[in-house]
């Protein structure tokens, strides 16, 4: 009989899909193929996200759908995973009977073994114990990318921010051992990674609870000599934890990145406090001016969520302003929804939809606008391009990103992928940079810093927050 393939689809965040490597690596080293699509797959895998409402009410229809195709091919295996399974639990067996394998996400390494019994004995297999005692071995992930990975530094939250359900599904938060990580990122660099993102909920409280001390500070550093890795970035920062001494060593090390992911959520100070931040803007305004200061050319980004419950105009109006005022350089924008078990799910979900839809909008159009201003302001300079391969839509071009993390189309050919490029940016949208090719190579990432440096072009702003 020919292998079973498998097809996993992956809801969420990035750790999500670190989590779908490690899933679809176990099963491929158990024999099993990947499919290109789940109507040829033996096995469908839904890797799901339960953060806000709209990913988990997607990965509800399309089990729905993958339900109805089982009733043409009864031998499908179909198994949810990941945040919704933990939230649900044996709850979705009910609702969706032709479901075969619940199983949460701090035992996606049984996962493969839970689908081989199903194979086995026909018979429903549920993991949802809160323990991590069932993590993969990293060798085993079956990485989408051959140049840049994720490396997962610590699992589950302590924060309890009010709006959020990560800590209920996630659990407690701990930060993996030092050795394991750079055990990891070593075996990488060997196989030839270029690039890697250390993955944690809050990576600014790395370290906590270890018996030494040792933080995210250490941890850079460390990646930071391992040979062969050329770019290093990490998400996502928590403001009230992140450190000068994190910033001056992101502008020290010279292969971390500038571009930090900074969740602002909301520009209300009322509203920050209602969502159990732990600071105020003027707070995160200083920051911000902090890692300007310390690095002109930091590329910032947020999220923010609109529609929090009791969110007024004013409140709206304040994240705004205070949106127009940072002027990140790219931002996610949430609208909110209730998710149950939190602390603001107690509190009216009183904005209504078609508010929130308006708010949503108004605050994509200005960073829309704010973007282009931005990415504007590389033309006619020159960036350091980690090439990927050729773009999606225009596939005679290659793409790659740059360090503050913007996606570049330039002409060149397909043996710059995995190198460091230099590319003169000519022209920017609010999204991409396009650009000539400089010259290529693998320049050193000292070099790289060099240049970094010379080609600097204040972007520094100060920000008085009424
Ligand atoms: N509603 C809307 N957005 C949410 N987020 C988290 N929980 C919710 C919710 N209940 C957003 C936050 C977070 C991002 C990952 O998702 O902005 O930073
Ligand atoms: Fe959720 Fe806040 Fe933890 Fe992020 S820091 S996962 S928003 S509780």
């Amino acid at each position: 009989m020919a292998e079973p393939k498998v097809f996993i689809k992956t809801y969420g965040c990035q750790m999500n899909e670190l989590d779908s490597e490690f899933i679809l690596g176990d099963l491929l080293a158990r024999g099993f193929r990947r499919a290109e699509n789940e109507s040829e797959a033996d096995v469908v895998l839904l890797n799901t996200c339960c953060v806000r409402e709209m990913p988990e009410r997607k990965a509800f229809g399309k089990m729905g759908l993958l339900g109805e195709m089982k009733r043409d091919n009864p031998n499908l295996i179909l198994g949810l995973c990941g945040c919704m399974a933990q939230k649900r639990k044996e709850t979705l067996f009910k609702q969706m009977p032709f479901l075969d394998i619940v199983c949460g996400p701090s035992q996606i390494g049984q996962l493969a073994e839970m689908v081989v019994s199903v194979q086995r004995t026909r018979t429903r297999q549920i993991r949802i114990e809160e323990d991590a005692a069932g993590r993969l071995d990293f060798r085993k992930a079956s990485r989408r990318s051959a140049i840049k990975a994720f490396v997962s530094i610590m699992h589950g939250c302590d924060n309890y921010c009010s709006y959020c359900v990560v800590p209920y599904v996630r659990g407690r938060e701990q930060s993996r051992p030092p050795e394991q990580i750079l055990a990891e990122i070593e075996d990488l660099a060997g196989r030839g990674y270029k690039e890697v993102t250390l993955l944690g909920q809050n990576v600014n409280s790395y370290g906590k609870g270890f018996a030494a001390s040792y933080d995210l500070v250490d941890l850079l550093e460390q990646v930071n000599q391992i040979p062969g890795i050329e770019r290093i970035r990490f998400v996502t920062s928590h403001p009230k934890d992140i450190s000068l001494r994190l910033m001056e060593a992101m502008a020290r090390l010279e292969k971390v990145c500038e571009h930090l992911h900074f969740p602002l959520q909301s520009g209300a100070d009322r509203i920050l406090q209602l969502m159990n931040r732990g600071y105020a803007l003027a707070d995160y305004v200083r920051l911000v001016d902090a890692l300007r200061a310390v690095m002109p050319d930091i590329a910032l980004g947020t999220d923010i969520i609109v529609g929090f419950p009791t969110e007024t105009e004013e409140d709206f109006r304040d994240t705004l302003e205070a949106m127009r005022r940072i002027e990140y350089d790219s931002a996610f924008i949430f609208k909110y929804s209730t998710r149950e078990g939190t602390a603001a799910a107690r509190l009216p979900d009183d904005v209504p939809p078609e508010k929130k839809k308006e708010r949503n909008q108004e605050l994509l159009e200005l960073q829309e606008e704010i973007s282009l201003r931005r990415n504007r302001r590389w033309i006619g300079q020159e960036v350091e391009v980690l090439v990927e391969g050729p773009s999606k839509r225009n596939p005679d071009k290659m793409m790659g990103r740059t360090r503050q993390n913007h996606i570049a189309v330039f002409d060149g050919g397909t043996e710059l992928a995995g190198s460091l490029a230099r590319v003169t940016v000519v022209r920017a949208t609010a999204l991409t940079l396009f650009g000539e090719l400089a010259q290529r190579g693998d320049a050193s990432p000292g070099r790289a810093l060099a240049h970094r440096r010379r080609q600097l072009r204040p972007m520094r702003r100060t920000y008085n927050p009424k």
